[in-house]
């Protein structure tokens, strides 16, 4: 729990510390804007494994009961198909094992491995019996070889496990029982027996297996006959932390790939298991991401190189965070040559604490893969390892030393996602920079692009690969087709890793940042770098400067009619989510200040367009291009409003000296130019005349009402006067919930672009209510504010009435109202005084006032509340003397919990033991309850902890 608190605590900090640089997506494509390739066999789900073939055209697919060989330049192209299915037999083995027959007892397709030229290796989950078969690629049919899964695939579909083929021998980190409680690292091959794991939690302990793979040293023929390794990436629960509960780790794992296991000491098990911490943390907010989601292995010429980018997100998935940290091969191999051992420590008996051993290690040194030293000592092999050796890692498996990201830091932390994939390419870009550029899938099927450019990361575009937004569960990326391939459990999905053509003008390519794009001055195209090989040295870079953009002509202003008073809405959708949008009004810049323009997300509302409204509307996106060392500014829509030419002559505005002067945050000021504040007539309502036609209300109308909309939309606006709950609001139900949204029922749509010239006559007149009421609410003034108060005054005084009739306030309410209505009051039990004056009392006086309390609406509640707030302290000095049993201090303590709004004394229902607060009063010892003198002569119905027949 402590942990948890922390972690809430921490992604606080985030949060504020979040406000900073905004990491989003530049572009955000939505699923069918893009060109995608997509693949789906109706009736078949769970396309999670996928295999890219380097001899073919081929990208196998394991789904669930086939197995199917698609185009890989074309996904939608099914090259070939294989049924894998479960015998019946075997289907209702596993039904009475208590598995469901929809779910779990099916044949899960999940290890596609290549074997050799001919042949792939196919292990699926089988009704929870996993199975192996060879696959022949040339005639897709199954060998019907049957071969005991056991170790290779996981026995549950939803189990995570990984596998990699390293010359002809399965590794595999899955499960070996059908509970899938033993876990185990294993090699299967054909000619030897499986070497495992060590059945230890200090070996494995709850791991969820995300990715191995093979990092080649040189083999014994190399410089210093290094082995081969093969890496395992998993999370599992930590042993060398103490928590609360379980805390997850994610840890890198590896074996040698000529281990054969030791001679007596850990026969048929690995000699060279050694694994350690991986770190993806912030330093700076001490937050950490501990739970590795999956690996990418970025290999270079040599091994040490190599770069492993690795995406993590943290055991508390209501932080919602995800982070890419990248290690360095050699680093992680020194951890493991060099690292520390720690070491299982018993303190006060039972209790066991890793440590750092700071004994003496065996020498050679345990976990170490066999080399040109060792054999120089006659170690030829694992088998000839010294018992000491094997002993020693044995029971100390894991380094101490963590394996720390490059930097120090995630390269790239994003908000709000869960990733479960990444991939990375290097791209040599035009400038002669190579970039890497990684890819990222969500839960959601949402794909991210994120360059890293000389350290620095930019998200260049999110997209929307699969439509159910289902999670990608495997992600490939080919160089040779220069596509990616995703798999969920919908289908697969082939996209481009690049999309340069839907930049359409030079700046949005040279914004974009795109390694893979640039821009082509002959053909005024934004290509892909990777497609015009022949032209490149004739593209310019991403830094050269784009042709000026020419200024805006006559023709390119889109022509929008409006009828007077009635609102326009221009829309401007900005080509980036990093662009700052800046309207222009007859070329001058407008600002938030004028309150009859809202600027909002997507456009410009101007509310009752008024004559001195029309001209040129322009909206401009800004944005910084670090590549070019200069914003670019260019406009994205032009407007020419004008207002219906009216054949009946109307005058002028009267006075627009209520426009003028209203300035933002002025809506405290505005009672100060309003004429008559105290029109009765405030309230009328609009006749339901036809908008158009109704002339625009003269000055004395709702200028205020009309702050009250704008102002909860008002940036940086704390909205004091206008609430979801004001009057003035209540009539657009939609209120301020969403963004520009209540402002779209007047919306006026201009036609698509290109605008036909002079077509002003098919202007939709704007008939809609809400028109209407915009229209009434359009100019006004003070009078609107104070009606306000005075409707809330008197719904104020209505409730208090009511209330206090009702026998709901307390007794100085009462007495007024004996003196009122008279009579009544005698029927009281002289108790219920006491009980009145904030104490209880169980029998309620009236016969059912709960039922009639009911009815009140939730707006009269809170009233009720406030009044009664409002009226405490007035309640408390009158009605002092006429509560026998307390004191006024006594009361007021009472008082100050706020629980008078409660039917203290009321119905019953609330079986508090007279206090309503202080912890569930019950254990409360008699010593603390002064105030129960009266109320406990009653008959009293509540339960009680002391009670034995609870
Ligand atoms: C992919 O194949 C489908 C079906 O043969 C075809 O309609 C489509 O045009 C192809 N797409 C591409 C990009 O080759
Ligand atoms: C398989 O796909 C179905 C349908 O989308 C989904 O409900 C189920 O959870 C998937 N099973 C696994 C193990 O991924
Ligand atoms: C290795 O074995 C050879 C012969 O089997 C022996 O002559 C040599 O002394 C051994 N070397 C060591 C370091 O044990
Ligand atoms: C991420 O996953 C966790 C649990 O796995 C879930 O609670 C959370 O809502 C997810 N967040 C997003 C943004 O999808
Ligand atoms: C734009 O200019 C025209 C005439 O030049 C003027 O009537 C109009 O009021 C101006 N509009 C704005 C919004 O400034």
């Amino acid at each position: 729990m402590g942990l948890g608190v922390l972690a809430v605590f921490l992604g606080l900090l985030l949060e504020v510390s979040s406000q900073g640089p905004h990491n989003g997506p530049r572009t955000t494509w939505k699923h069918h804007e893009v060109d995608l390739l997509e693949f789906s066999e109706p009736g078949v789900f769970n396309y999670s494994t996928l295999l890219l073939s380097n001899t073919r055209d081929s990208l196998y697919v394991g789904a669930r009961d086939a197995i199917f060989d698609l185009s890989k330049s074309n996904v939608t192209v099914q090259n070939n198909k294989v049924q894998w299915q479960v015998p019946d037999k075997r289907v209702s083995m596993c039904m009475l094992k208590g598995k469901s027959k929809e779910q779990d007892c099916l044949n899960y397709v999940r290890v596609l491995q290549v074997l050799d030229e001919e042949r792939l290796y196919v292990c699926g989950t089988h009704a929870f019996q996993p199975q192996c078969d060879y696959l022949s690629i040339s005639d897709f049919t199954l060998a019907g070889r049957a071969e005991d899964g056991r170790g290779k695939c996981s026995f549950d579909p939803s189990q995570s496990f990984t596998t990699v083929m390293v010359d002809g021998e399965l590794y595999s980190g899955t499960a070996y029982n059908f509970l899938g409680s033993e876990a185990i690292i294993s090699r299967y091959s054909p000619l030897q027996t499986l070497l495992r794991t060590e059945y230890s939690t200090s070996w494995l302990n709850e791991p969820s297996f995300v990715f191995a793979d093979v990092i080649r040293e040189g083999g014994p023929d190399g410089p210093d006959g290094e082995d081969d390794r093969i890496y395992f990436f998993f999370t599992e629960v930590s042993v060398e932390y103490e928590f609360f509960g379980k805390l997850l780790i994610p840890r890198v794992a590896r074996v040698c790939k000529g281990d054969l296991g030791g001679q007596r000491t850990l026969q048929k098990k690995w000699t060279s298991f050694l694994k350690a911490k991986l770190v993806c943390s912030m330093p700076e907010l001490n937050f950490v991401f501990n739970v590795v989601r999956d690996i990418f292995v970025l290999e270079a010429e040599d091994w040490r190189d190599t770069l492993i980018y690795g995406v993590f997100t943290s055991q508390w998935g209501n932080v919602g965070l995800s982070a890419v940290c990248v290690y360095n091969m050699a680093l992680v191999d020194e951890v493991f040559s060099k690292g520390k051992y720690m070491q299982k420590a018993t303190v006060e008996q039972s209790h066991t604490k890793w440590v750092r051993y700071n004994g003496v290690t065996p020498s050679p040194r345990p976990g170490a893969c066999i080399n040109n030293a060792m054999r120089r000592q006659n170690i030829s092999s694992s088998l000839h390892l010294p018992d000491k050796t094997l002993q020693f890692v044995k029971d100390h498996p894991l380094l101490e030393d963590p394996v720390l990201p490059v930097g120090g830091r995630p390269l790239l932390i994003t908000k709000d996602v869960n990733y479960t994939q990444v991939a990375v390419a290097r791209v040599l870009a035009l400038d002669g920079r190579a970039r890497h550029v990684i890819f990222t899938g969500t839960d959601t099927g949402v794909l991210h692009k994120s360059v890293v450019d000389q350290g620095e990361v930019h998200m260049v575009e999110e997209i929307q690969l699969i439509k159910s937004g289902g999670a990608i569960k495997d992600l490939l990326l080919s160089s040779e087709t220069r596509s990616l391939y995703a798999g969920s459990d919908s289908g697969v999905v082939q996209s481009p890793t690049a999309f340069c053509g839907k930049y359409r003008s030079c700046d949005q390519c040279v914004l974009a940042r795109d390694p893979y794009c640039a821009w082509d001055p002959r053909s005024s195209a934004c290509v892909n770098i990777l497609d015009q090989t022949k032209q490149a040295q004739s593209l310019k870079g991403d830094a050269d400067a784009c042709p000026a953009v020419p200024p805006l002509s006559p023709r390119d202003y889109q022509r929008v009619v409006v009828k007077p008073g009635s609102s326009a809405e221009l829309p401007c959708v900005p080509p980036s989510n990093l662009a700052l949008v800046s309207w222009r009004a007859n070329g001058s810049l407008l600002t938030e200040a004028s309150p009859f323009h809202l600027i909002g997300e997507s456009g410009l509302l101007i509310y009752s367009v008024a004559p001195e409204d029309q001209g040129r509307y322009e909206c401009w996106a800004l944005e910084w291009a670090p590549a070019a060392g200069k914003n670019f500014s260019r406009p994205v829509a032009a407007y020419a409003l004008s207002l219906v030419v009216r054949t009946t002559p109307r005058g002028p505005r009267k006075d627009p000296a209520p426009r003028v002067p209203e300035t933002p945050g002025s809506e405290g000021k505005g009672s100060e130019h309003g004429p008559s504040p105290l029109t009765p007539a405030c309230f009328t309502p609009p006749p339901p005349t036809d908008s158009s036609l109704t002339p625009p209300p003269t000055d004395s109308s709702l200028t205020l009402l009309r702050l009250l909309r704008l102002n909860p939309q008002a940036p940086g606006d704390g909205g004091a006067v206008g609430g979801p709950e004001t009057p003035g609001s209540e009539g657009n139900p939609n209120g301020s919930e969403h963004g520009p949204s209540p402002l779209t029922p007047a919306r006026f749509t201009p036609p698509p672009p290109p605008p036909p010239p002079t077509d002003s006559s098919l202007t939709p007149p704007p008939t809609s209510i809400d028109t209407l009421r915009l229209q009434y609410l359009q100019r006004g003034n003070v009078v609107a504010l104070l009606c306000l108060f005075l409707l809330f005054f008197l719904l104020f005084l209505a409730a208090l009435a009511y209330n206090c009739y009702m026998r709901y306030l307390p007794a100085p309410c009462l007495r007024l109202r004996a003196a009122l209505v008279g009579g009544h009051k005698s029927s009281l039990r002289p108790e219920y005084r006491a009980c009145e004056a904030g104490l209880m009392d169980p029998s309620p006086p009236l016969p059912a006032p709960g039922a009639e309390k009911i009815k009140l609406t939730q707006q009269q509640k809170r009233q009720q509340q406030q009044q009664q707030q409002q009226q405490q302290p007035a309640v408390v000095q009158n009605g002092s003397h006429t509560t026998t049993t307390t004191t006024q201090s006594q009361l007021r303590a009472l008082r100050d919990t706020g629980y008078e709004t409660e039917p203290d004394c009321g119905n019953g229902k609330t079986p508090s033991n007279g206090f309503g607060f202080g912890g569930g009063g019950d254990d409360s010892p008699s010593g603390q309850k002064p105030f129960d003198v009266d109320c406990e002569s009653q008959p009293i119905e509540f339960a009680d902890a002391d009670d034995p027949s609870i």
